[in-house]
């Protein structure tokens, strides 16, 4: 058995285990060599309350992205890279995908747009692209400050490289800054949301669903095809790294500072398999999937 599972070590799901301190309000995570590598069928029930506690992936991720709130963007352009290149993807995928319907308004709802909605600008550039104008924003986080910072553009781009390496030109960001101004901001943990809100064409998530755990990635799923109307579209990047890319990225962010020289703590995550995350969806059919070594990401119409 344990051979068995030397020779396959993909794991469905890894959390590294970073130990959470909490040091002046904030919790900080120290990378620890030892890693839980576990998956779904062998995990007992005990390992699960022990490793995977709602409260302290939603804690955690509130903390690193509202001091995030104004730096997300040009940190996840400039520095991690597959972030920017998996929401081009995915937009690329979306836009191939949907009717196009000139004049139809699109709702688009992002499910964790963190500081700079950048899932939604890079939908929006294919949309622009497309003739695709007529949009309503709709972004949700557990972060007010990334939220507030999105809505009142008050966030660092990285024009140059927009510029060069994906085509952004002043026409686009002005109409995207349009979009976005007039976004409605939705701030409410995805895992307990408590209103109703107007149902998508387009349901987005980028690189939010390793943020919770394995049980929760499978509601958030659900609650995004929910979200979104039949017949209409639901989209997910996100990250899945191996255990020593996981390890490597720890040690590198363990120290991280935003532009105001604040400490930014790192925040829990776990990684599934893009086929266990595709499993999760119950009324879509999948329309588009990719995988690389960082991330994968799946384009499915809600029936
Ligand atoms: C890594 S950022 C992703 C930002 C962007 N979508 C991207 O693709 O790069 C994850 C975002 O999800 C938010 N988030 C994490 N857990 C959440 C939850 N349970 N409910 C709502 N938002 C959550 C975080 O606050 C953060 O802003």
């Amino acid at each position: 058995m344990l051979a068995e599972k030397i020779r396959h070590p993909t794991p469905c799901f890894m959390i590294a285990q970073v130990r959470l301190v909490r040091r002046k309000g904030h919790f900080v995570g120290t990378v620890d060599a030892r890693h839980f590598v576990g998956n779904r069928e062998t995990t007992s029930q005990e390992d699960y309350k022990l490793h995977l506690p709602r409260e302290i992936y939603s804690r955690t991720a509130m903390e690193r992205f509202s001091l995030l709130d104004k730096d997300y963007f040009a940190k996840k352009a400039t520095e991690d890279k597959f972030p920017l290149e998996g929401n081009v993807k995915l937009a690329k995928a979306i836009v191939k995908n949907i009717s196009k319907a000139p004049g139809r308004e699109l709702v688009v709802l992002d499910i964790g747009a963190a500081g700079g909605a950048l899932t939604t600008l890079c939908l929006l550039k294919e949309l622009f692209g497309a003739g695709m104008v007529k949009v309503k924003s709709m972004l949700l986080d557990i972060s007010m400050d990334a939220l507030k910072a999105t809505k009142g553009w008050d966030f660092v781009l990285p024009m140059d490289l927009l510029r060069k390496k994906y085509g952004w030109t002043d026409a686009f960001v002005n109409f995207a800054k349009g979009i976005i101004s007039n976004a409605e901001i939705i701030q409410v943990d995805i895992l307990s949301l408590d209103r109703q809100l107007e149902k998508a064409d387009i349901c987005i998530s980028g690189f939010t669903h390793h943020h919770l755990n394995i049980y929760d990635k499978q509601a958030a799923v659900k609650a995004m095809e929910s979200l979104t109307k039949s017949n209409c579209i639901v989209g997910v990047v996100d990250e899945s790294l191996s255990p020593k890319d996981y390890l490597r990225w720890a040690a590198a962010h363990e120290h991280e500072t935003n532009s105001r020289g604040q400490t930014v703590p790192i925040a829990l995550e776990s990684f599934i398999r893009l086929e266990r995350h595709i499993g999760f969806l119950e009324s879509s059919i999948v329309l588009a999937k990719g995988k690389e070594r960082e991330y994968y990401y799946f384009v499915a119409r809600k029936q």
